[in-house]
């Protein structure tokens, strides 16, 4: 499979549209790698790490800070502010079913979700932590910490281990059985006359070229997709629109900034389109404030079409059949540090 695919072409190739079902309900289960099989003791560390400052640096953010799970899964912020008090160059993803990528992070530089958040971890403006030794130092000097990284992994704590763990976490965090998944598995009631009529524009504009799959963001990990291979498109992918200046969207090059390629220049990860009403606001910088904005800037630059407002208003009616069911998160005990300040 190429390291690049181009959903166009995708889509064209009669062998793959039989072959891949455009359209897929989410599956309850995603795939775990092989070292890192999920069992319920490291996913509660891993929940707790998730919800614990004591991660960060400077002490005062938790993951949960900027991919707040108890709301939408983001911060609802353009750009969040990191450890180090400044703001991030990108849009807080959100969480929920990222297990069901190939590639992390909007340019897809991470080929795992444990090596994305082994990254993470020491980002400047995200945990901030200056090097591995310091985050393993600190989460070694808390005996609850300690113990319980032990009966997980039978080892000491390591930073590996941490990630791990964490991983184990956001795997747990899927929303299944939103409007659009009962309808494809055959519940023809489960979507609203608008909502049926907006899926059928959703595909007559041809957004499904590039979103499709179970998160429509293109195939998920499995025979059409090797983990760690990504699927990118250009965004813009015609230039020169009024957007384009307007909402700085061609100023940030994408996976040129990892890759050096330039034939990389513009291109992005295509991003999932799942429970999407909830994650405003959009784009690789945050730059549209709504679901509407988004929704027109993509036709004009992807498809190079003027929606009107009623063909908006359809899109956005099927947009919404796709916020699935969160489950409701409990908050988990962190272990304390008794007469002692934070390690
Ligand atoms: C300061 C805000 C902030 C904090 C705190 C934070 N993140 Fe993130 N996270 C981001 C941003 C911004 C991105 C996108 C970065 C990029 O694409 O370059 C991201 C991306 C991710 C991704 C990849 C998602 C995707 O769609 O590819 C995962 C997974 C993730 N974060 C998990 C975590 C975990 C676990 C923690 C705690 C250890 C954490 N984050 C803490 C801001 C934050
Ligand atoms: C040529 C491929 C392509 C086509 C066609 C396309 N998109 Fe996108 N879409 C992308 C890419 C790439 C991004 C990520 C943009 C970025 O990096 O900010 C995206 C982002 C989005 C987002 C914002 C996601 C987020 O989390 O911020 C929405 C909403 C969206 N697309 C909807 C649509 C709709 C509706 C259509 C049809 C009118 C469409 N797209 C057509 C490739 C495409």
């Amino acid at each position: 499979m190429m390291r690049v695919l181009a959903g166009f072409v995708f889509f064209l190739l009669a062998g793959y549209v039989q072959a891949f079902d455009y359209l897929q309900p989410l599956p309850p289960v995603p795939p775990s790698p092989a070292d890192n099989q999920p069992t319920q003791a490291k996913i509660q560390l891993g929940k707790q790490l998730f919800f614990d400052s004591r991660l960060s640096y400077a002490g005062r953010t938790s993951c949960n800070h900027c991919h707040n799970i108890l709301a939408g899964g983001s911060d609802g912020r353009p750009l969040s502010i990191g450890d180090s008090g400044q703001a991030n160059k990108r849009h807080t993803p959100s969480l929920w079913n990222v297990a069901y990528q190939s590639v992390y992070f909007w340019d897809g530089r991470a080929t795992s979700l444990e090596l994305a958040l082994q990254e993470h971890l020491l980002q400047t403006h995200v945990m901030g932590m200056p090097n591995k030794n310091t985050l393993v130092g600190r989460l070694k000097a808390i005996e609850g910490y300690a113990k319980a990284y032990q009966q997980v992994f039978t080892t000491d704590l390591t930073f590996d281990g941490i990630a791990k763990a964490l991983s184990a976490y956001i795997r747990t965090l899927i929303t299944p059985n939103s409007p659009f998944d009962r309808y494809i598995r055959g519940d023809k009631t489960a979507l609203t006359d608008k909502q049926q009529r907006g899926m059928t524009l959703f595909r007559e504009a041809q957004c499904l070229a590039c979103h499709f799959g179970i998160n429509f963001s293109g195939p998920a990990p499995g025979p059409a997709m090797n983990m760690g291979d990504g699927f990118y498109e250009l965004f813009p992918n015609y230039r020169g629109t009024v957007y384009e200046k307007r909402l700085k969207i061609a100023d940030d090059l994408g996976r040129y900034t990892v890759t050096g390629d330039p034939g990389h220049k513009l291109m992005w990860r295509v991003p999932s389109l799942r429970n999407i009403a909830l994650s405003a606001p959009y784009f690789h910088n945050g730059s549209a404030d709504s679901l509407q904005q988004a929704v027109t800037v993509m036709a004009a630059t992807q498809r190079q079409r003027t929606l009107t407002a009623k063909e908006v208003d359809l899109l956005i009616a099927f947009l919404n059949s796709l916020t699935g069911e969160y489950p409701s998160q409990t908050m988990p005990l962190l272990p304390p540090t008794p007469n002692k300040a934070v390690p």
